[in-house]
């Protein structure tokens, strides 16, 4: 349970980021919600509120984490957490990736995972908060992806490998201001993103997990919440897997 923190919430406007924005709300919070376009993040959440900030921008620029910061401090006085989902997706394999392919995804998911989470942290030691962050990678960086049936390719599964090493790097920089950063992996989850796959790619992935099905989005809005409260306040530097029971099977 989290109440009456400042949260900025990137990819808002859908799946995941849309659930854990709308749970934070529900649960008394401050969300400043963060994705491309402005229409989108208002026709989620019905425009912003006295507890709700739109940002509409690209976290791949080092602006857009700027403005969500400023956006939280101008409206709520600082920020205490981030929960960041924003990512893009590539299911291209190994022969159809390119550089650009690759370095389009890396700047999405990696860069912007950084400057969201450098820009949070600079406003939280400005401010003396000690506050938590949740950065997204995926149950795919264990087993690796190469695109089939729809799913992640060698570009999106290399970003998440990324951000798993990334959250240890920002872990142990932060750790002695009282900032914790953890990694969340979710198995399938039934979004936007998983809209290309296969049925049989999802048919697989529910009969993997112990559990028998694949996630809904607020399956890993409430373990992201959760990372961010005082009662994961002895985690950091951590990835916690919410795929079902998918890892081991
Ligand atoms: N859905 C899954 O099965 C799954 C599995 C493992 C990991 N993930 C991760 O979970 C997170 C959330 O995914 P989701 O399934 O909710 O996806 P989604 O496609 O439903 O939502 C992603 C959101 O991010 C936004 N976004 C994309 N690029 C952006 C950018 N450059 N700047 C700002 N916003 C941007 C999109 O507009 C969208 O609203 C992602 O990091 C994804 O990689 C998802």
């Amino acid at each position: 349970m989290l109440a009456d923190r400042t949260i900025i919430v990137t990819g808002a406007a859908s799946g995941i980021g849309r659930a854990c924005a709308t749970r934070l709300l529900e649960q008394g919070n401050r969300v400043v919600a963060v994705d491309l376009g402005r229409d989108a993040l208002e026709a989620e959440h019905g425009g912003e509120t006295g507890s709700l900030r739109l940002v509409a921008g690209d976290v791949a620029l080092p602006e857009t984490a700027a403005r969500a910061s400023a956006a939280a401090v101008s409206a709520f006085g600082g920020v205490d957490g981030l929960a960041h989902f924003a990512a893009a997706h590539s299911k291209l394999n190994w022969q159809e990736a390119d550089a650009e392919e690759f370095n389009r995804i890396l700047s999405i998911n990696v860069t912007g995972s950084f400057l969201m989470a450098k820009a949070v942290a600079e406003t939280m030691i400005k401010h003396g908060t000690r506050g938590a962050m949740v950065l997204t990678a995926s149950g795919g960086v264990l087993m690796g992806g190469t695109g089939e049936q729809g799913r992640g390719g060698p570009a999106y599964t290399t970003s998440k490998g990324g951000v798993l090493i990334l959250v240890r790097c920002l872990a142990k920089s932060w750790g002695r201001h009282g900032i914790r950063v953890n990694a969340l992996s979710p198995g399938v989850v039934e979004t936007a993103m998983t809209s290309n796959y296969t049925a049989e790619a999802k048919k697989g992935a529910a009969a993997r997990a112990a559990l028998g099905r694949i996630s809904q989005p607020e399956d890993q809005a409430s373990t992201a919440i959760w990372l961010l409260s005082d009662d994961a306040g002895f985690i950091t530097g951590e990835n916690v897997n919410v795929n079902g029971g998918a890892a081991f099977g």
